[in-house]
């Protein structure tokens, strides 16, 4: 309704200003996506829900780590409240309406359902609060896209190892088939992880993510074998009991940073080939590739280095032939999360005595500086960079169906976002080219539907088509310019050219209003 107000001030501007600053397109411009693309809007539990210890919710990694350790994110703010979206998801449905998404992705999260990770103790105040979203969703005719996990496992796992311990891969599989049972009569778009290499990295090669174990070369490659291995459980557990009965599909989202070598000689190339086979192959190539197993490129180099520091066999765990048979194909589509580009240079370095997953990739890899850049300090903007990843999806893992599951840009707020409209139009355009050039690319969601807890950079970094104001109880949320610029792309399935100076000098920036 009050979005509604908004809209009819905004017509009555752009009609004032249409001889003078509100130019429009000529048709040539307009790049039509094909009929059947979808497109959306992500979030993820921990980042919006708020409410972490009522209604029955349990602790959760994130919750521990953030408490314990105040100082890790930047503002010392936390998960909480949020966007506080627990008690907000009404107006949450109403902006997705707002908005007319084909479909919205969130995240379940796990100790809301089960508070100690197990089957064997559920929250109904859980079920009913993803019920309430989901059926929510349905009555708009905004499609439910489900990511089961999103970084936040229950604590009480944790104690037990987390995602070091095989055992995860049991209380995986029950979880996921407790969820489908729950919601799988209505949700028909099922995502197993989001980013795997983030979760297993950062959160138990380092200490950037919960739950900080800090243990590079190790922990993280421990890490990545147990998710396989349950993304591969989950995967068949839904092909084989809920597929039929439900109809739905089930991928993977895995994220991927295009590499760009620093010079045309042959180590620079590749060095950003191993960079790219280190991060998001550790993860596709598994599941993606012809042949399965790890990247050839990480087996052999962590197997060598590891002989040198002495272990008896490789840090990288081994999968049996079974396992790379059953993780071969073992996703529908892949999720891609594509934000931006980096740098790669060959470097000599020799072998440290401590294990390190950075002296196993042996890459130096680093920020462009002349690129331009988000406030993220990761986040440059690359478009090519996209179009390039996709072509080597293509190419490599013989052209998967491909959604774009996560792409957006940070600013320090605001609510003129010509930036955010800027990288957005140039990621559509890129993806337009690949689709030109033969990519399966079937959906696009922007990051994010909202400003939320943006993890270490807690709420300073905001990627939001809607503010938040995390001032406000209520946590009052507005629409940005972005948000009227994606009504637009959504309602004409179509993106305009890019036109450096459209977005400079047009404050109206859709033809829609006028
Ligand atoms: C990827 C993650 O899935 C999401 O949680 C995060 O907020 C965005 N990237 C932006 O950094």
């Amino acid at each position: 309704m009050v979005l509604l107000n908004l809209y009819i001030v905004y017509f009555v501007v752009c009609i004032l200003s249409v001889n003078s600053t509100c130019t429009t397109n000529n048709d040539e411009d307009v790049r039509k996506f094909p009929l059947n693309f979808a497109f959306g809007t992500a979030t993820s539990a921990y980042q919006i829900e708020g409410a972490w210890n009522v209604s029955g919710k349990g602790e959760n990694i994130w919750d521990k780590y953030v408490h314990k350790n105040p100082n890790v994110v930047i503002d010392k703010s936390n998960g909480d409240v949020a966007c506080d979206s627990y008690h907000q998801y009404d107006r949450d449905i109403e902006m997705l309406k707002e908005l007319g998404v084909d479909y919205y992705r969130f995240s379940l999260s796990w100790s809301r359902l089960l508070p100690t990770g197990s089957v064997a103790n559920v929250n109904n105040d859980g079920v009913d609060y993803y019920n309430n979203l989901i059926n929510g969703l349905l009555k708009h005719n905004i499609i439910p896209f489900v990511t089961i996990y999103h970084w936040d496992l229950p604590q009480k796992l944790q104690d037990l190892g987390g995602w070091t311990n095989p055992i995860i891969q049991d209380f995986f599989e029950d979880y996921a088939n407790f969820v489908f049972r729950q919601f799988g009569d209505r949700v028909q778009h099922w995502l197993t992880f989001n980013e795997p290499k983030q979760i297993c990295l950062c959160g138990y090669g380092q200490t950037t993510f919960a739950p900080g174990l800090n243990m590079t070369g190790v922990g993280d490659y421990m890490c990545g074998h147990n998710l396989l291995l349950s993304h591969a459980r989950v995967f068949h557990l839904y092909d084989k009991k809920f597929r039929i009965k439900q109809a739905g599909s089930i991928g993977i989202t895995i994220e991927g940073t295009w590499s760009e070598p620093f010079s045309s000689s042959k180590e620079d190339f590749n060095a950003a080939e191993r960079f790219m086979e280190f991060e998001a192959g550790w993860f596709m190539n598994p599941i993606f590739s012809i042949k399965g197993d790890y990247p050839a490129v990480m087996k052999e180099r962590i197997a060598v280095n590891s002989a040198i520091q002495g272990f008896s066999k490789s840090r990288l765990p081994e999968f049996t032939e079974e396992q790379i048979r059953l993780l071969k194909g073992s996703s529908d589509f892949l999720g891609l999360n594509f934000y931006c580009s980096t740098m790669a240079r060959h470097i000599n370095t020799n072998v440290s005595s401590e294990p390190s997953y950075e002296d196993d990739a042996n890459v130096y890899s680093y920020v462009n500086q002349s690129w331009p850049h988000a406030a993220s300090s990761w986040l440059t903007v690359t478009p090519w960079g996209f179009h390039n990843y996709l072509n080597r999806i293509k190419n490599l893992y013989d052209n998967p169906e491909v959604i774009i599951t996560e792409n957006g840009y940070s600013t320090w707020g605001g609510l003129v976002d010509n930036d955010r409209i800027k990288y957005i139009n140039l990621h559509l355009n890129a993806l337009l080219d690949a689709i030109k050039d033969g990519s399966k690319v079937t959906g696009y969601t922007v990051w994010s539907l909202m400003d939320n807890f943006e993890w270490q950079q807690g709420y300073s970094e905001k990627f939001g088509m809607y503010e938040v104001d995390f001032q406000d109880p209520s946590r009052k949320r507005i629409p940005r310019k972005s948000a009227k610029y994606f009504i637009d792309v959504i309602r004409t399935k179509s993106v305009k050219h890019y036109d450096p100076e459209y977005y400079e000098i047009n404050d109206c920036t859709n033809s829609v209003y006028v």
